[in-house]
């Protein structure tokens, strides 16, 4: 199952694997988009928490408009989407893009241009807008599904998608290097360029099309925005990292290339199985149920090459937490996408649609797959980036919290839909499935505890300086204190 492209089996020369001298990299714009990126992620946490503890507690911090529980909800998702995910993407870009490309980013300046746009215009004008929300077309929360900032906001969303195009695109596809194209430059062109051209789709079209043809457009964009943007992005991560951590190539090109083109193929298609039963056309629900079906093909494929990669380094994976971090999320990638193709299907439908299944599910996929690959990534960067600071233990301490508080989130979550599927299809009154969730959203609070836990312990493990990166590095495990590889 190989051939012999850079990268992969049977050719493990890759420039940013080995040692070759890598071009200049921005690592102020590295460090600002990481600790915008955490701290958004803190900041977005604690308002889930709060949207939680609401739930269980409805006049918890009154009823003033900043503390709605639907202002706060939109809040947290779109502070997860942009602040966390958008910043942590940067980050990892000015890191990887260079040593991908074999040259520099397109401008310095237009980084820290794009910094200031994407963490003031964007997230923090999109949170202060969602908090007021002034009675105003252009100023006010939008009722829409990942895009709930205002019109305004959106419109520096997509200045921001164009720099950020200009910034890294050139240096990735203008004359390859000798490497030729890898895997992870065509996700990150992927996530980028379909990012540009659905946000805009997502965000407007239901605006002016309202109804189920206004709907299927958000379905669309919902689904665009964590199968094109943070999938391709976080898999452009997995499957930098993985050849670099291991020294070992990824064991497919030819599956690596089938499974970038089936994601971008069937991923559009899936966003009506937001609507099954519906009054969107019954053909369009199918065609999405199907595509949702190819999906969970074409992600055991992925997940299938990244993990066969790793054959033979299971006591590898489970010393390098940056690694572990990374085939954590792989792994989540693959339950949470067959979970998807299973639950897009109309019997599935009928029982749990709208339940807490739903956001057991997303947990799933934005913490367990999207988060922990992330959170790899920037450990990664971490510690292959000369002056930065580097603390295995608080690392380790942060696998372990954040693991252990999802896996409380999701098991309670599950069971919370079910049991609400249940008293729905009966003849049992709305309200006693309302009291007897209760104790399940008791217990999704509590188990934000772990998690915020786990994200201080790892924003700690990237401040404190213990020196040991060498202890956690496979690659320079037999040297004390070497200098921190350039490369990789
Ligand atoms: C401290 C931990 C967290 C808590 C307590 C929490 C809580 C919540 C709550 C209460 C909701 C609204 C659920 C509803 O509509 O009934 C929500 C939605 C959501 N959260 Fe979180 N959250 C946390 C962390 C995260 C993280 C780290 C991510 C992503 C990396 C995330 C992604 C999402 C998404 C995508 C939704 C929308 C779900 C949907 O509509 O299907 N959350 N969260």
């Amino acid at each position: 199952m190989s051939d012999h492209s850079a990268g992969h089996e049977n050719a493990p020369s890759l420039r940013f694997v080995t040692d070759a001298p890598v071009a200049s990299i921005e690592t102020g714009l590295i460090r600002a988009h990481a600790f915008a990126a955490l701290a958004s992620l803190m900041i977005a946490a604690l308002l889930g928490t709060i949207v939680a503890v609401k739930l269980v507690q409805p006049e918890f911090l009154g009823g003033h408009v900043q503390t709605t529980w639907g202002s706060m909800r939109a809040n947290h998702t779109q502070g997860i989407f942009f602040g966390w995910f958008g910043n942590a993407f940067l980050a990892f870009f000015y890191f990887a893009v260079p040593r991908l490309g074999g040259r520099a980013v397109m401008s310095r300046r237009l980084g820290w241009i794009l910094f200031g746009l994407w963490n003031v215009g964007v997230v923090l004008l999109g949170w202060v807008l969602v908090s007021l929300n002034p009675a105003n077309y252009f100023l006010a929360i939008k009722p829409l599904e990942w895009t709930e900032f205002p019109l305004i906001v959106n419109a520096v969303t997509e200045i921001c998608l164009v720099l950020m195009a200009l910034q890294f695109i050139p240096p990735l596809a203008r004359q390859p290097n000798r490497d030729g194209m890898y895997v992870s430059s065509w996700y990150i062109l992927g996530g980028l360029i379909f990012t540009l051209l659905a946000f805009p789709v997502g965000s407007l079209v239901p605006e002016w099309a309202p109804g189920a043809v206004g709907a299927a457009f958000s379905g669309l964009w919902i689904h665009d925005a964590v199968g094109l943007y943070i999938t391709p992005l976080a898999l452009a991560m997995a499957f930098y990292i993985f050849p670099v951590r291991t020294g070992r190539p990824i064991y497919s090109h030819f599956l690596s290339m089938l499974g970038f083109w089936l994601l971008f193929f069937s991923y559009p298609l899936n966003g009506t199985h937001h609507y099954v039963y519906s009054s969107i056309p019954m053909d369009t629900q199918r065609a999405a149920i199907a595509a949702s079906v190819i999906m969970g093909f074409d992600v055991m494929l992925v997940v299938f090459n990244l993990l066969m990669s790793l054959r033979g380094q299971a006591t590898l994976v489970a010393r390098d937490v940056p690694l572990r971090f990374v085939w954590t999320g792989v792994v989540i990638y693959l339950i949470v996408s067959l979970q998807g193709s299973l639950q897009a299907l109309m019997p599935m439908q009928r029982y749990l649609h709208f339940s807490d299944w739903v956001i057991g599910h997303s947990h799933l996929a934005m913490l367990g797959f999207g988060a922990f690959i992330v959170l790899g990534g920037i450990a990664h960067v971490w510690q292959r980036s000369p002056h930065f600071h580097y603390h295995h233990g608080y690392m380790n301490w942060a696998y372990w919290l954040i693991l252990s508080g999802l896996a409380i989130m999701f098991i309670d979550l599950t069971a919370a839909g079910l049991m609400q599927g249940k008293l729905w299809i009966s003849d049992a009154p709305w309200m006693d499935s309302v009291r007897a969730s209760k104790n399940f959203w008791l217990i999704r609070a509590f188990a934000a505890a772990p998690i915020l836990v786990g994200f201080a312990a790892f924003i700690a493990g990237l401040l404190i300086n213990a020196d040991n990166r060498s202890a956690n590095n496979p690659r320079l495990s037999n040297s004390a204190m070497q200098p921190v590889p350039a490369h990789g």
